[in-house]
């Protein structure tokens, strides 16, 4: 028998292959109401030739395209053109990553203060900010790509000086993000689009992936793994080492007003660590946070790609809700016991007001192999486990009165196929719908989103 570590390892494989197949095998039937298309990033190469990268962030991007027409499926990934991917064309990784660097000598390293030389390796998430399909990653380089061919466009510096997010928020055709600048004068800064709207000057940021926002105000969650940004580009350890964990510090939920983009107001809540909000809104004079709260940082060095590789076990987030009151207490919830990240809601309909439901991918083995429906109501938690799947991203039927009336659009890896699917579950029971097999292996990923037809 195969042992799990060695199965799930193949999503830590590099692909290589750039393909395009007008029709995917199916099996099942898709919802007649379901078209459009579910694009995808993801890191695809992690070994470059003469160097491995240290992280599973670390891998070079690439865009998965699914496309829902008539009933039946297309495909096609391709790798980013960027300067990244050009850059590790000798072997070796050209730009400093999450978790690995260049070699770089001391003069490099000083003319870095000035020209950071951000990656462009936009492999965490992709958004449609200004009218423009991006994928993102944790610098403020955005690439653009057509969603059809999935050809790399460009490279922007979205804004120019600011350290950006890859978990932008939509509303009103607008992009709320937070940046969290790094040089100079350090500080969180609040996007619109690509306009600094508000800033707060901060002696130690925090490492932060994304943010909450309700009606009316954007939360930066400050959990304490913070660094003194000065150390950064003068050394040759990699950007995430250079964290420290300050539990006894707690944590801080800097609350910005949305509309005068100013610092309005503070909590202090106990240390946790977080990547990823669920959803936030106003209950009178409360603030409340849905996030996937984990205990501390371990989860960082977990995500190691020899770790993983190994298949170490992972330390794994659940659904929290920490509810900011208007005197000044944070009271925190846990929702579900289940293991619970990558979460989705529905997001146009609740995102900012109060939800039912939020849907993730979880772990009990070596990696990623559940998806998970909590309802925030109850506590009642629905799993669905096969293979290992990634991110749920949730697709309502048009005209649903029900939260949950719709579908969610997961890739998984089928171990015995040595290759993915994307399979199409139903939102509400978590049942199969359909599977759409891909010929090769689709690498672990983060985050899509689907774009209507
Ligand atoms: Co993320």
């Amino acid at each position: 028998m195969v042992s799990l570590a060695t199965d799930a390892t193949l999503g830590l494989t590099n692909l290589d292959d750039e393909i395009t197949v007008d029709e995917l095998e199916l099996e099942g039937e898709l919802p007649p109401w379901l078209a459009g298309s579910l694009l995808r990033t993801g890191p695809a190469r992690w070994d470059l030739g003469k160097q491995t990268v240290n992280h599973w962030f670390d891998g070079l991007a690439m865009l998965h395209r699914f496309t829902i027409d008539g009933g039946s499926v297309s495909y096609a990934n391709r790798f980013l053109r960027t300067k990244a991917f050009a850059g590790a064309k000798d072997g070796r990784v050209g730009y400093r990553e999450f978790a690995t660097d260049p070699c770089r000598s001391a003069f490099q390293r000083v003319a870095s203060l000035f020209d950071p030389g951000f990656t462009d390796n936009a492999n965490v998430n992709v958004a449609r900010i200004m009218g423009k399909w991006v994928a993102l990653t944790e610098t403020p380089m955005a690439v653009t790509f057509d969603p059809e061919t999935l050809e790399t466009l460009g490279v922007t510096k979205i804004p120019a000086t600011t350290g950006g997010l890859a978990h932008p928020h939509g509303d009103n055709g607008k992009a709320l993000s937070m940046g969290v600048h790094m040089t100079g004068r350090p500080a969180y800064r609040l996007i619109e689009d690509d306009r600094v709207v508000g800033k707060l000057p901060v002696r130690r940021p925090a490492y932060v992936h994304s943010f909450a926002m309700t009606e009316r105000f954007a939360v930066l969650i400050e959990h304490p793994y913070t660094v003194n940004p000065i150390t950064i580009p003068l050394s040759n350890k990699p950007f995430i080492e250079h964290f420290e964990w300050h539990p006894e510090k707690g944590t801080r939920f800097v609350v910005f007003d949305r509309r005068s983009g100013r610092h309005v107001a503070d909590w202090h809540g106990p240390a946790f660590f977080v990547f990823h909000t669920a959803n936030a809104y106003e209950e009178g004079d409360d603030i409340v946070i849905d996030l996937c709260a984990y205990d501390d940082p371990g989860i960082v060095q977990a995500l190691g790609l020899q770790r993983l590789r190994a298949g170490e076990p992972i330390p794994w987030a659940r659904l929290e809700r920490f509810r900011l009151r208007a005197g000044g207490a944070v009271e925190r919830t846990r929702l579900s016991d289940e293991p619970l990240e990558l979460p989705r809601i529905d997001y146009g309909r609740v995102n900012g007001r109060p939800h039912r439901y939020v849907w993730g991918a979880g772990a009990h083995s070596d990696f990623v192999d559940t998806i998970v429906k909590v309802d925030v109501t109850t506590g009642e938690t629905t799993t669905w486990r096969d293979g290992y799947p990634g991110e749920p991203v949730f697709v309502g039927r048009p005209g649903r009165e029900e939260e949950d009336d719709g579908v969610l659009l997961t890739v998984v890896l089928e171990p015995e196929r040595a290759a993915s699917s994307m399979v199409v579950l139903d939102a509400a029971t978590l049942t199969e719908l359909a599977r759409a097999r891909v010929p090769h292996h689709i690498p672990f990923g983060f985050h899509g989103q689907f774009s209507r037809a």
